[in-house]
């Protein structure tokens, strides 16, 4: 996603200006045009050549020289800017920022421009805790500034505390953040699974899998990417959390339950990746089991786990993984009809580079219509995005859906209508109470299992009494996955 971006970064003098270099390399590699910014204190740190070095683009230092492609205007950067980025940056830039100076080209470049900001502080504690470096904080974030908050650790005055530069990946994860605010999935809410849950036998030991976590990360990130509201349910992995996901962690099936019914709440769509035991131990030993007294052979009795998917209800997408190592296809139908999803992702888990573990994956995607789309190798991140395309659609799919049915004498006394066949998809799978918004207000109802649009529309009917046996009403349903807003319209 930052291919083909043009980000300025603002480099200040502090001692993290040496991690402003790596962060300005993997910009560069991650495909950024790295436009670097140098104020005249951070060129006494670094020469301006490092960062010339790692963007392959010449670097400003100064409003008045000319050696730059870009001192003849200095707002020229201003306009190129998708993001402009300040890290490290000290007490004196925030300071300056926030009160509106511009007397260098990085201040310049600041005011003049359109583009989000992002800033990353580094100093010493007690800068950063004064009071007066807390307000132009304060201020900047109320103007819209984003900040990715310093971390705790050994500090260049040689104490320990707040000041530390935050780590690259994590300003790398806002960048991502702040740039795809508008993308396709904003206003949407994303719920992700991940890892492999770990079902306690005693206190030191399991039942597990090999999960990793990587590709439900990777679903959530490129869910955070698109400009959607991502809450991440993760069984224990090696993975760091990532940056602007709410990440909730447990440990085992039951809990991953739980956190998810509460995660879904209001949610557009849940992704299953995690996978989870289908099995755990009926009673766990309070103690570490001894070998000497289990003798030697240990007999576990397992149960079921809920099988979170089908137990997880509402009107949102449900979307499953289904890690096979046989007749990929034909499970991973089964398990979409079993339980009743609107998308598999169908993991052949056999291939030593696909599946547990390993970066790449090779997936299958199957859909309610039936179809197979069978995606090559790629890596995990593009399978989340492959996965998401198609997440995208089926929200525009399903923002309006219309049917078309005919005036009898029924719907006409009685002031009710029947979805034909046909129509069906017109809602979410049976069994969800549903809100219907007319013209005339709101009309709480429930679509039973016949498809019928209550008596609850009577008064519609009512006020429509020119309607005639043989006229068609054309009935459209706006935002089926989010709200019931049902529009009727008579067919003349
Ligand atoms: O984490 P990685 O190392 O990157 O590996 C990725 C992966 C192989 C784990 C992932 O791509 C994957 O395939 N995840 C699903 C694994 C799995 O448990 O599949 P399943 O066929 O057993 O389950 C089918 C679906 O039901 C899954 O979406 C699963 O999350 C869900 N499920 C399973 C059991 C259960 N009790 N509740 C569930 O909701």
């Amino acid at each position: 996603m930052l291919s083909g971006k043009t980000l300025v970064l603002g480099v200040t003098g502090s001692i993290a200006i040496y991690k402003g270099a790596d962060l300005a390399s993997k910009l560069t590699q991650a495909g950024a045009k790295v436009e670097v910014i140098m104020t005249e204190s951070a060129a006494q740190f670094v020469s301006p050549m490092t960062f010339r070095s790692v963007t392959n683009r010449p670097v400003v230092t100064s409003l008045w020289e000319m050696a730059s492609e870009f001192s003849i205007e200095h707002v020229a950067l201003a306009d190129a800017a998708d993001i402009i980025v300040i890290a490290p940056a000290t007490a004196n830039i925030i300071a300056k920022i926030a009160g509106g100076i511009a007397d260098d080209s990085l201040t310049c470049t600041v005011l003049a421009t359109k583009a989000p900001v992002v800033i990353a502080p580094a100093m010493h504690t007690n800068m950063y805790q004064n009071q007066v470096t807390q307000e132009n904080i304060a201020k900047l974030k109320a103007r819209g500034v984003t900040f990715v908050e310093p971390g705790y650790g050994r500090l260049a005055s040689g104490g320990v505390g707040q000041g530390r530069l935050a780590e690259i990946e994590t300003i790398i994860g806002t960048i991502k953040q702040v740039l795809g605010r508008n993308g396709d999935l904003a206003g949407k809410r994303i719920v992700v699974t991940a890892g492999g849950t770990r079902e306690a036998i005693d206190p030191v030991r399991f039942i597990g899998n090999r999960s990793s976590g990587k590709m439900g990360y990777a679903v959530a990130e490129a869910a955070r990417d698109r400009g959607a509201q991502v809450t991440l349910v993760t069984a224990p992995t090696a993975l760091p959390d990532p940056t602007g996901i709410e990440v909730v962690h447990i440990q085992t099936a039951l809990q991953m339950k739980e956190a998810v019914t509460k995660a879904v709440a209001g949610a557009d769509a849940l992704i299953m990746a995690a996978a989870v035991a289908d099995y755990m131990p009926k009673s766990q030993a309070a103690r570490k089991i001894k070998k000497a007294a289990a003798g030697p052979t240990l007999n576990l009795e397992l149960i079921r786990t809920p099988d979170i998917l089908t137990e997880t209800r509402g009107n949102f997408l449900r979307i499953g993984f289904a890690a096979e190592t046989e007749d990929l296809v034909e499970h991973a139908r089964e398990e979409l009809e079993k339980k009743q999803l609107h998308m598999v992702a169908a993991n052949d888990v056999t291939a030593p580079d696909s599946g547990f573990e390993v970066d790449t994956n090779r997936i299958t995607i199957i859909t309610r219509d039936g179809k197979a789309e069978p995606l090559p190798l790629m890596t995990k991140r593009d399978v989340a995005d492959r996965i998401l395309d198609r997440v995208v659609g089926m929200f525009k799919a399903t923002d309006s859906k219309s049917v078309t049915i005919n005036v009898t004498k029924t719907v006409k006394n009685q002031g009710w209508f029947t979805i034909p066949v046909k129509g069906r998809a017109l809602f979410p799978e049976a069994g969800h109470e549903i809100t219907l918004l007319t013209e005339d207000g709101e009309i709480a109802t429930n679509r039973d299992k016949d498809w019928n649009i209550g008596a609850n529309l009577k008064p519609w009917f009512r006020k429509h009494p020119e309607l005639k046996e043989d006229d068609k009403l054309h009935i459209t349903v706006i935002k089926p996955m989010e709200r019931y807003h049902i529009k009727i319209e008579i067919v003349k």
